[in-house]
């Protein structure tokens, strides 16, 4: 008996009630915003990841799916949707489109070879948002905001919003050099990886989990107090109209984020009380994203969230979701003749958009009519020998078992 791979999993039917509930909210917030939908291929050319999440990064080094093709090809399964927006909106000319260009991609299917646990998975699914072409703060307050009101609007709550700037090509340098002089006065108590990521970098140094590593990162310099001026105006005018929009923030100094092309604004929203597997969702500007591609420079803002961490929370915060619609008619039927007639009648109230579910084989009509019980169908129409010569059907309400004999040609508007 084969298996879904390891850290894969299946979406089942009794859980699809949560993902098309989870979709509606992303297609009204996205039309709320002005984003229009972006689907891009599940491989890209390995490049492309490579360039920009970074090769000193996790999700690079040790995570990607990578295999060549039988023409030769590097590709990657998509480890992130934000690199494979940027390459279609420079292959397909959207800079000369008024900005910003606002796009977004659900349900991508995203691929990571990282250890499993609940809420950490080698695929999982996204949706995510970006906004490229302008670097307003104001931009990053709207991009935060509609993450946060999409989180209100799946009805979660005790949510956090954690933020940070990690500043820009100019002021980042000065204190990556800071970053490294401290983590260096500590390197005996730092982990293998990270006396790597000392040397290769240094910004991951404040990502890493374990405990002898996180009491280094508590005590390490903070990015906000080395920005530029440009880099210092915009964070406070970002905190500024987070605050007009009485959005609560916490800033959260050792927040970096796990790929390297983050600038400026970097942030999370998380249900409160809880560990970093379980953030919903983070995003940040990207501002030199789109050159580092070969387009002109162009900064932008973006998040990404998972679907699978919704539909974790939405259970465990016990918010009801609308029940998937439930067939309306099933059509039981007993003997040979009859069963001809249920087939043209299925298929005749089905054009008419009622949903129907007809036995099939050979069952018997109690067996039959127990099926539609434990279906949870509202009415079963019967048809027998007796039916079949009056030209009639039986329908019978399976909740209360009443029935009548009627005319096929009235069940329309007898169904409800
Ligand atoms: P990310 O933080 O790597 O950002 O992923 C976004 C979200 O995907 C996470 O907050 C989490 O909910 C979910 N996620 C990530 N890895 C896993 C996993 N292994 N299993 C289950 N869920 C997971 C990005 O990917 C950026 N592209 C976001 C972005 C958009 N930045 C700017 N624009």
């Amino acid at each position: 008996m084969y298996q879904a791979p390891r850290g894969t999993s299946d979406i089942l039917p009794e859980e699809q009630a949560y993902w098309r509930f989870v979709e509606q909210k992303v297609t009204s917030i996205c039309q709320l915003y002005g984003y229009e939908r972006l689907d891009s291929p599940v491989f890209e050319d390995t490049g492309l990841f490579a360039r920009s999440v970074g090769p000193g990064t996790d999700v690079v080094e040790k995570e990607m799916y990578t295999f060549t093709d039988k023409g030769g090809n590097q590709l990657t399964l998509r480890p992130e949707g934000t690199a494979p927006v940027c390459r279609a909106y420079l292959e397909h000319g959207m800079p000369n489109l008024p900005r910003p260009v606002k796009l977004y991609y659900y349900f991508i299917p995203v691929f990571r070879y990282e250890r499993p646990q609940a809420g950490r998975y080698r695929q999982h699914y996204q949706f995510g948002f970006e906004a490229i072409g302008e670097d307003d703060p104001a931009l990053d307050a709207e991009v935060i905001d509609m993450a946060w009101q999409f989180f209100l609007s799946l009805g979660l709550h005790h949510l956090s919003l954690q933020l940070n700037s990690i500043g820009c090509r100019q002021c980042r340098p000065i204190y990556l050099n800071a970053l490294k002089n401290h983590y260096a006065s500590h390197a005996t108590e730092l982990c293998t990886d990270c006396k790597v990521r000392l040397e290769r970098n240094p910004l991951r140094l404040l990502d890493c989990k374990k405990s002898s590593c996180q009491a280094v990162a508590d005590s390490a310099p903070r990015s906000t107090d080395y920005l530029c001026s440009e880099c210092r105006v915009h964070f406070s005018r970002l905190k500024e109209y987070l605050k007009l929009l009485k959005i609560p923030f916490t800033l959260n100094h050792r927040l970096v984020r796990g790929l390297d092309y983050y600038t400026r604004t970097v942030f999370e929203i998380q249900p409160r009380d809880a560990g970093a597997q379980s953030t919903l969702g983070g995003g940040g500007r990207y501002d030199d994203l789109i050159e580092e591609l070969g387009g002109k420079p162009t900064p932008a803002i973006g998040l990404a969230a998972g679907i699978e961490r919704m539909v974790l929370n939405l259970k465990k915060q016990a918010v009801a979701v609308p029940p998937f619609p439930r067939p309306q008619v099933f059509i039981a039927h007993l003997g040979n003749e009859a069963k001809d007639e249920a087939i043209k009648l299925a298929s005749r109230l089905r054009q008419a958009s009622t949903s129907i579910i007809m036995a099939t084989g050979q069952r018997s009509l109690k067996a039959q009519l127990r099926q539609a019980n434990t279906s949870a169908i509202r009415h079963a129409v019967i048809i027998g020998e007796q039916e079949v010569k009056s030209g009639t059907v039986v329908l019978r309400d399976m909740t209360n078992a009443r029935q009548k004999t009627v005319n096929p040609a009235a069940l329309p508007g007898l169904l409800g």
